[in-house]
């Protein structure tokens, strides 16, 4: 098993077809369907999100100007009009049949479970929107949300947006530091939290953690709701901290929701970028809502009868987009899992499938390459026929990989979608139709209708067929990013000058090289800034290396990803050090803790370097490109002559 390498991709000839059952059945039946909606909304972009918009959400007033782009790169769309996404995923479900289909089935990792009517989570959302509301929470404040998988994650985002509270959720594996510096940035009043979740057989403190965050003082921060979880001991600060289940003690199940304008913000969630500062990216009401209910309607083809589950975390976009918004705005039945595969039950994915005969699984490539070594006997133990889709997200899928999806767990029948898109992008913008796109393994196919998307140069100039380049989006979708918080100018700068903008057309750069293959499908091959994949997880490598210089002993420290088998990209960090600290087995082992407690665990790095000094060219740049071959074991390539001291190269090599 091996990571796509620019060789594997492009001897990958082989092509599955959508099976004519599958496809009759499906929302998009054919080719030919998918390329009629492609090129109507090629030619008419705004006629055919409007039609769209019209039909699939409630408006409690309608738009006036369906986009407004006169400002690049700042879109405004549906202006004028007014709607709630906690309405559209709850309210409009409760006059049909839905109200009492399962909206959350949810399965806790001790093995507890719940399920919840769609009357029954609105009742939960409208109780929790009036507990905020009784906290003082307004439309407009913002929200800190920090989980763990559990109903009440989703209650509370479905809460903030039903009163018009900004929700900013955060990882539950994020450190204290971490989410200190979000709530900061997003000037928190209040954060929900939880005593502790399951993580692998242990509990994870996160009260503890929101403690530790809001121990140096986070001034916008007043209140603190503490669901209980785990049942662990936690402090309870008089006056700040809550819980939960006092407050909604006889709390109405009633409260309408707010109208919002189409443009206000929905919610914020931080990202990392090629600067050490995460970014607060932007989703707004209308247009973040319909793009994500109708890429999940057509990808994940939902039917009435479907049990649709994504397994990421609610934490990042995947678990906002897929698990909550997209999949409850079509009225599915959509599942959430606290837990991992772990020690104790390596299967317990397919467990999850099996008790509740899922329909329809979205998961993450990091994850296939796991289950992969962990054996396929665990799914073959287990009945997985209820499947009939299935899909991946947050990175390239090696062909072997989507092969072992395809024959161990798709028993050869099912579709899959390989999904790609970004925190930014706010839902799935290149992707197959299952009943419509044949696949080929290792390639996102082609892009949603409504997404113009392309592999260019930095001039914007279109690459050739099988031509590397970067990957770009031309016109503005309902679902884009609206800013960076709080830093305009940092939006326009990393994603629409990148690459020059060209008589006032100006094109989306994702930070991802790609190529498009003769067939016109986009096969992506990963970051081409300092952004690295570790298991799915997007880290930036400024990030890591400023967390590792505040430690007292380093002096400078250069970060790079090295391809892992399992992970995709592991951590590797070179580091030198400070005159009065020497390099240890001990201090090894510091560092990368202290990487873990100023991020988290997901950014410890696997190897940490110690090194007399770090090449850099005359002007004083690190050459990152020497210290990933040098990570990755390979000679290092390509032209040295920049470097300014040749020996540094030699002293490496001589370390490794
Ligand atoms: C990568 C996750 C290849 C890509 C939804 C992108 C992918 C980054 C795919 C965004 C895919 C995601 N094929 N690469 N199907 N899906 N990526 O913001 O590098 O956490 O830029 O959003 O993941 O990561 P993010």
């Amino acid at each position: 098993m091996s990571q796509p390498t620019i060789e594997s991709i492009l001897q990958e000839k082989r092509h599955f077809d959508p099976s004519p059952e599958f496809s009759a059945n499906a929302h998009i039946k054919s080719l030919e369907q998918y390329q009629e909606l492609y090129n109507r909304a090629k030619a008419d972009p705004q006629a055919f999100w409007a039609e769209l918009a019209e039909k699939e959400l409630h408006w409690f007033k309608p738009w006036e100007s369906v986009l407004d782009w006169e400002n690049p790169p700042f879109a405004k769309w549906f202006t004028g009009g007014q709607t709630n996404i906690s309405y559209n995923c709850l309210d409009r479900h409760l006059t049909t049949w839905r109200k009492n289909k399962a909206a959350l089935i949810w399965e806790g990792e001790p093995g507890d479970s719940r399920t919840l009517t769609y009357a029954q989570l609105h009742r939960e959302v409208c109780q929790f929107a009036n507990v905020l509301k009784q906290l003082g929470i307004k439309k407009g404040d913002r929200v800190g949300i920090y989980m763990p998988m559990i109903p009440e994650a989703a209650i509370a985002m479905l809460a903030c947006a039903r009163i018009g509270a900004p929700h900013s959720v955060v990882f539950g594996g994020f450190s204290a530091e971490a989410l200190r510096d979000r709530l900061i940035d997003g000037e928190a009043k209040l954060v929900v939290t939880a005593d502790g979740g399951w993580r692998k057989d242990a509990t994870v403190p996160l009260k503890e953690q929101v403690d530790k965050a809001l121990s140096e003082g986070v001034p916008s921060v007043k209140d603190v709701l503490v669901v209980k979880r785990t049942g662990q001991q936690v402090h309870m600060e008089p006056g700040r901290d809550h819980w939960w289940h006092d407050l909604q003690q006889g709390v109405s199940g009633d409260c309408p929701a707010e109208p919002m304008d189409s443009e206000d913000l929905l919610f914020i969630l931080y990202t990392s970028g090629s600067t050490g500062k995460p970014k607060g990216v932007v989703h707004t009401t209308a247009g973040y809502n319909l793009y994500t209910h109708i890429t999940t309607k057509w990808i994940f083809d939902l039917q009435d009868t479907d049990v649709y589950w994504c397994t990421a975390d609610v934490g990042w976009i995947t678990g906002h987009s897929y698990i909550i918004y997209g999949p409850l705005s079509n009225g599915a039945t959509t599942v959430m899992y606290e837990g991992a595969p772990r020690a104790s039950n390596p299967g317990c994915f397919w467990d999850v499938i099996e008790k509740y005969g899922v329909t329809v699984f979205y998961t993450a490539p990091t994850a296939i390459r796991a289950f992969i070594k962990m054996g396929e006997h665990h799914p073959n133990k287990r009945n997985l026929s209820s499947l009939r889709l299935l899909g991946t997200v947050g990175e390239p899928i090696n062909p072997e990989a989507w092969m072992w999806y395809h024959r161990i767990i798709g028993g050869e029948r099912c579709p899959i979608v390989d999904t790609w898109w970004q925190t930014e992008t706010g839902g799935i913008m290149i992707t197959p139709l299952p009943g419509a796109i044949p696949t080929k393994p290792g390639s996102a196919t082609l892009p949603f209708p409504g997404i113009l998307a392309e592999v260019v140069d930095l001039d914007g100039n279109p690459a050739g067929d099988n031509e590397g380049g970067y990957l770009a989006i031309k016109h503005p979708w309902p679902g884009m990013m609206r800013t960076v918080y709080g830093d305009a100018d940092r939006f326009r700068r990393t994603y629409w000058e990148h690459i020059a903008p060209k008589d006032g057309q100006y094109l989306y750069f994702a930070g991802d090289g790609a190529r498009r293959d003769e067939d016109g499908y986009f096969w992506v091959m990963g970051r081409v800034d300092d952004v690295i994949n570790v298991a799915g997880h997007r880290l930036g490598t400024m990030e890591i290396e400023s967390a590792l210089v505040s430690h007292p002993s380093v002096a400078e420290a250069a970060v790079v990803g090295k391809p892992d088998d399992l992970k995709g990209e592991e951590i590797v960090a070179f580091v030198t050090l400070e005159g009065n600290a020497t390099a240890s087995e001990e201090l090894n082992k510091l560092l990368k803790q202290h990487v873990v407690s100023e991020i988290g665990a997901i950014a410890r790095p696997g190897e940490i370097r110690f090194t007399e000094a770090l090449p850099k060219t005359r002007s004083g740049k690190i050459m990152r490109r020497l210290l990933r071959s040098l990570a990755a074991g390979q000679e290092v390539a390509g032209d040295t002559s920049t470097l300014e001291d040749r020996s540094v190269l030699d002293k490496l090599r001589e370390g490794a």
